[in-house]
């Protein structure tokens, strides 16, 4: 890495904003954050401090941002530090473009609020609560398709169950056909989101051809179900809810509008939870004596029974340990706002039209706030509270994670059945490596027997041992 000195200062007119240098430019120094978002920003922040540009002359292409003060300003302030959907390439009035751009992230200003008020009632506790059930029962059925296996990639499950989950509670389907089947139209049109949505060729061969074909079929799918949810005004389901929504000049959502929404609550959803599923497992199988302690408190507990809302929010420890993983594994840790114009950050002039990047890794990590920040200690929350700046793995402001409660219940629910019933190890010397999201890029390898309390870590490679001391 390049050494910090004067010439490594970015001049942006009177400012010297601080940043690395390297002779192969800045978008050198990109390529480096992007392959290594976590060590790269660490050593950014510990090297510039807490505003550091990318780029060169007056006008840097980017600025890291880094600690709560700069959280809170970036995300109190969402009409100066905007959402950008400029790398979106997809044409807007096609049917991807439908899709893509009726999204909650995707809107900013007067008609974010009024989106959001729409949706709200979808995510209300009540509504949350109904979902719990359906939680319960599918988490058990694929812990029985488990049965007679001795090895498992977990974070695969984690995902067919988030998907199973989203999909169920989204549109209220029973039939598992269905429902899979629905799963994999959304899985085809997300799989290549860059080639999707920078790239959008129509030629036959190509991802955003392959995509556009299941998106036809998906719209087609969601409108019948609208049609169906009409007629049965009393069905529990997040499009049914959204579907009856109005805001108070009786504004409602078009059906464009309400199968573009359904979508991106799908994508925002289940991957986000399945992957913080899977670092929960991971975090627990390697720190045996937090995972007898919690086995201990599903026993007291729940005493062999299912998970009832009651029941899980008297479950202080698995509170501690979602809590815990969210913080040094966060799988949406860095997020991104452009400029609308000039502004002032950490004592720098940022020019209009400037990335803003916000760092909820490096936040959670800042050792005067979290006491051996690099340690796995899910004790550490019975005694602290921390700010929405300084703890905020669904972001915060305007743009918060609307589907927080819910992502929380069903990592509540998804842990509590399965811990009880099976002893997660992970394989030895598995490489267990995440990326900017927390995916587990090589998979992980998880050894299953039923669970018999005989807690042992295994010893594992892979760059998970630069993100956690365990
Ligand atoms: C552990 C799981 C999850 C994590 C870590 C997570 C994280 C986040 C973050 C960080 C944002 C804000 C991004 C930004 O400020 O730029 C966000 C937004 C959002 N999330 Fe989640 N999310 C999770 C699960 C879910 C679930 C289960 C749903 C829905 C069922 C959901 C729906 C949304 C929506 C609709 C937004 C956009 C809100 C807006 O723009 O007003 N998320 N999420």
């Amino acid at each position: 890495m390049e050494e910090p000195n004067q010439m490594g200062n970015i001049a942006t007119g009177q400012n010297c904003i601080p940043g690395p240098r390297s002779i192969l430019g800045w978008r050198m120094n990109m390529l480096r954050f992007f392959r290594n978002p976590f060590t790269y920003s660490r050593w950014l922040y510990e090297t510039y401090g807490k505003t550091v540009a990318m780029g060169h002359g007056d006008n840097p292409s980017y600025v890291f941002a880094f600690g709560p003060d700069l959280n809170e300003q970036i995300l109190t302030n969402p009409d100066l530090f905007k959402i950008s959907s400029s790398l979106v390439k997809v044409p807007k009035d096609s049917l991807m473009g439908r899709m893509f751009y009726n999204n909650l992230l995707m809107m900013t200003g007067e008609k974010h609020k009024q989106y959001r008020r729409l949706m709200q009632p979808a995510f209300h506790r009540q509504q949350i609560v109904s979902y719990c059930n359906d939680m319960v029962q599918l988490t058990k059925q694929l812990s029985d398709s488990w049965l007679g296996l001795s090895e498992i990639e977990l974070n695969h499950e984690m995902k067919k169950l988030t998907q199973r989950i989203a999909v169920k509670t989204l549109f209220g389907l029973y039939n598992e056909a269905e429902l899979d089947q629905m799963g994999r139209l959304i899985h085809e049109i997300t799989k290549s989101p860059l080639f999707v949505t920078l790239a959008p060729i129509n030629i036959p061969g190509t991802p955003f051809h392959r995509a556009l074909n299941s998106a036809k079929q998906l719209d087609a799918h969601i409108r019948v179900m609208i049609e169906e949810k009409r007629k049965n005004p009393n069905a529990v389901d997040v499009l049914s809810s959204l579907i009856q929504a109005r805001d108070e000049d009786g504004t409602k959502l078009s059906d464009d509008e309400l199968v573009g929404h359904t979508f991106s609550l799908y994508v925002a959803g289940h991957e986000t939870t399945a992957n913080a599923l899977t670092w929960a497992f991971f975090l627990l199988s390697q720190h045996p004596d937090i995972q007898s302690n919690l086995l201990d408190e599903l026993d007291g507990v729940l005493a062999g029974n299912d998970p009832t809302i009651e029941k899980l929010s008297s479950l202080s420890m698995l509170d501690g340990v979602i809590k815990e993983t969210l913080r040094l594994l966060p799988p949406a840790g860095i997020g991104v706002r452009i400029t609308s114009s000039s502004c002032q950050l950490g004592g720098f002039t940022i020019p209009k039209d400037t990335n803003v990047f916000f760092n909820q890794m490096i936040t959670h990590r800042l050792p005067e706030l979290y006491d051996q920040a690099d340690l796995f200690k899910p004790e550490r929350w019975r005694t602290i509270k921390r700010t929405a700046y300084e703890y905020l793995p669904f972001s915060a402001g305007e743009h918060m994670c609307m589907g927080s409660n819910f992502a929380i219940q069903e990592m509540k629910v998804v842990l509590a059945i399965l811990l009880k019933r099976y002893r997660f190890s992970v394989v030895p010397n598995a490489k267990i490596s995440p990326n900017m999201m927390m995916r587990p890029v090589h998979g992980m390898p998880m050894r299953i027997v039923p669970q018999d309390r005989q807690f042992q870590k295994t010893p594992v490679c892979g760059t998970i041992h630069q993100l956690v001391d365990f």
